[in-house]
């Protein structure tokens, strides 16, 4: 299974569907939470190609850079801070079309120019983030949110 990841070159939501059993397939019986969410990065990354795909983890009450796929990006991120931080805050999905026009947005690459983060919620309480970024403008919509809250939803913490 891990090395023969089927990919599709269809509309975004054969991509999903292409991947969301793949995605399950790789993770389920296995309980280590940083291979999980190793492997989902690199499904997402592999399938869509995007620029940054990881995960921030909620420490001691701060985000900590977890697993992720693409170019070196910022280790910590606050409470409230730049979208990671506000989808945090929020406890909501964020997607944002145009990074500049988001107050308080935190440039791990100016490269990065639209951007989706989907909150982790345990409990109650954001324990996670999932952070995307694209170099292309508006690239996430309802789709993405619809199919990485599903993702999100089938991780054990
Ligand atoms: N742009 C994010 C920071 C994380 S990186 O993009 C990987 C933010 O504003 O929270």
């Amino acid at each position: 299974m891990a090395d023969d990841l089927q990919i599709s070159i269809g509309t975004k939501q054969e991509m999903y569907e292409t991947i969301m059993p793949q995605i399950k397939a790789l993770t389920e019986g296995e309980p280590d939470l940083i291979a999980n969410l190793a492997n989902i990065t690199g499904a997402l990354k592999e399938q869509f190609g995007w620029f940054w795909v990881g995960f921030y983890l909620v420490k001691n009450n701060e985000l900590v850079l977890g697993p992720f796929q693409g170019p070196v990006a910022c280790t910590r991120i606050q409470k409230g801070r730049g979208v990671c931080g506000s989808s945090w805050q929020q406890a909501q999905t964020l997607i944002v079309p145009d990074v500049t026009k988001f107050p308080g947005h935190i440039a791990c690459s100016s490269l990065s120019v639209s951007e989706i983060v989907v909150p982790i919620i345990r409990n109650n309480e954001v324990i996670a983030v999932l952070d995307v970024d694209s170099e292309k403008p508006a690239l996430f919509d309802e789709t993405d949110k619809k199919y990485l809250e599903e993702i999100i939803a089938g991780i054990l913490f």
